[in-house]
């Protein structure tokens, strides 16, 4: 069919054709795979333009506002399921039934604790760490403790990697702030949910062992989970995808992931919007900070704002805006200044014919910094519960990457722009 084929014309070469690729919704791709072979390399940094791989798991639409996970629209997930039904969509590609369910639930209960050894790792930290930091690392380290089951051809140890990672990461993550508070760790407690027990190890004390998180807070804590748990391609995606492609174990590739998320224009936006609504301070203060938002000589930008791929509302913040609501209102904290603040610069810039015309919509960050606040959770905290929450898109990517040979390492090329060859001078002559 004539449109199956993109017709190339470069100088001085025959039209080269390329196969037009469909996938099951979203825009075709061209497939330039051939195209080294006739002298050329496409250009495309950011990859504003590129697919970089097939992928079943997630779909989204920017345009209309449409993030779907296995074919599951997120507003319906976030109310009619758990995370860990979410987690076990992602990575098997359907819901599970209740058997199935409850054969989940306790492998990742099984695995929810960490090496005592580990809790080493954390000591060689100073207390004032960015948790992130020592996320990094002790996701990294687990590797350590695993070498007997991470061969990464193996389907049975590949599965266990990610059991073993949704498992350990929100142990991990509670560790992270015990350490900085200088509390004593909690252990994980397989009688309570994912959200529950992830808060419990937050919050719960030794001397308060009857302490259990409040059941709405819990629920809202699940639909951060869920909310964040895959976004296709993504920065931190597409880091693990690229660390995977070296046939690197999955363990290292999740901390390398966690890695490119720290970044305030990915995961870290959550913790800079609320450092950023810190700053404003006062409603009379955001027409200043719209103002700098708007200067392309000041590098300010609105945190929690735009997005690569949403050119209308993020359908995740939509739903994260009522959990917000409903969240502050539950601990009567509706009149909250942060919150107020909040509410009226958004509403502020979605009026702004600058956010307008460049379609600059609230994205998730912008709302769950908030919730985490009034949950009690510390700023440098909020990053790494995007983590825990995007370890099961990161190894779902992973595993999808690993069980669709070809597995070919990720090797861009590039524009060469530094000199040609020339004569080394010796120093004398310098
Ligand atoms: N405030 C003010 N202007 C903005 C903003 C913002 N938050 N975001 C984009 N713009 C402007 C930008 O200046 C540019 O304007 P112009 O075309 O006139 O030069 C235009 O919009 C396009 O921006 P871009 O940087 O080329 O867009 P991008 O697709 O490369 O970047 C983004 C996307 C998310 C990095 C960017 O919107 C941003 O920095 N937002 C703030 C950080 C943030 O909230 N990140 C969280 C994203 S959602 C969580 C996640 O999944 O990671």
């Amino acid at each position: 069919m004539a449109d199956d084929k993109a017709i190339l014309n470069l100088p001085g070469k025959e039209p080269i054709e390329l196969t037009i690729k469909k996938g099951t919704l979203g825009q075709p791709v061209i497939d330039i795979q051939q195209l080294g072979q006739h002298g050329y390399f496409t250009f495309d940094p950011g990859f504003m333009s590129t697919a970089a791989c097939e992928s079943k798991i997630t779909y989204i639409d920017g345009d209309k506002g449409i993030l779907l996970h296995r074919g599951y629209l997120i507003s319906e997930l976030v109310e009619k399921a758990d995370y860990l039904e979410v987690c076990y969509l992602l990575l098997n590609g359907e819901l599970p039934n209740a058997t199935q369910k409850a054969n989940f639930i306790a492998k990742i209960n099984q695995h929810s604790m960490v090496h005592e050894q580990l809790r080493s790792i954390f000591q060689g930290f100073p207390r004032s760490s960015h948790p992130m930091s020592i996320m990094c690392g002790a996701v990294g380290g687990l590797s350590a403790f695993y070498h007997d089951s991470l061969d990464i051809n193996n389907p049975d140890h590949r599965n266990l990697a990610a059991i073993r990672l949704i498992a350990k990461l929100p142990t991990l993550a509670a560790m992270a702030y015990k350490y900085s508070i200088g509390q004593p760790y909690i252990y994980p407690l397989n009688t309570l949910s994912y959200a529950e027990n992830f808060l419990n190890m937050m919050f719960a004390l030794p001397a308060n062992p009857d302490f259990r998180p409040d059941p709405l807070l819990s629920k809202a804590m699940d639909q951060i989970f869920i909310l964040h748990a895959d976004h296709e391609q993504n920065a931190s995606t597409s880091t693990v995808r690229t660390a995977g492609s070296s046939a690197a174990d999955p363990l290292a590739c999740i901390a390398a992931g966690i890695s490119a998320l720290w970044g305030p224009a990915h995961g870290g936006a959550n913790e800079a919007a609320l450092n950023m609504l810190e700053q404003i301070g006062t409603e009379d203060n955001i027409a200043k900070y719209i103002a700098r938002a708007k200067d392309k000589n000041d590098s300010f930008r609105l945190m929690g704002f735009g997005h690569r791929i949403y050119k209308n509302y993020d359908p995740r913040a939509a739903v994260m805006r009522k959990t917000c609501h409903d969240v502050l209102e539950h601990l009567n904290l509706l009149d909250d200044p942060i919150f107020k603040l909040a509410m009226k610069l958004e509403d502020i810039a979605l009026h702004d014919p600058y956010f307008i015309e460049h379609k600059l919509y609230p994205n998730v960050d912008f709302y769950s910094g908030i919730v985490l606040r009034a949950l009690g959770i510390p700023k440098n905290m909020y990053t790494v519960i995007f983590a825990v929450a995007r370890t099961v898109g990161w190894i779902a990517n992973w595993n999808e990457m690993l069980s669709t040979p070809p597995l070919r390492i990720t090797r861009p090329r590039q524009l060469y722009t530094g000199y040609a060859q020339r004569e080394f001078v010796p120093i004398k002559s310098r």
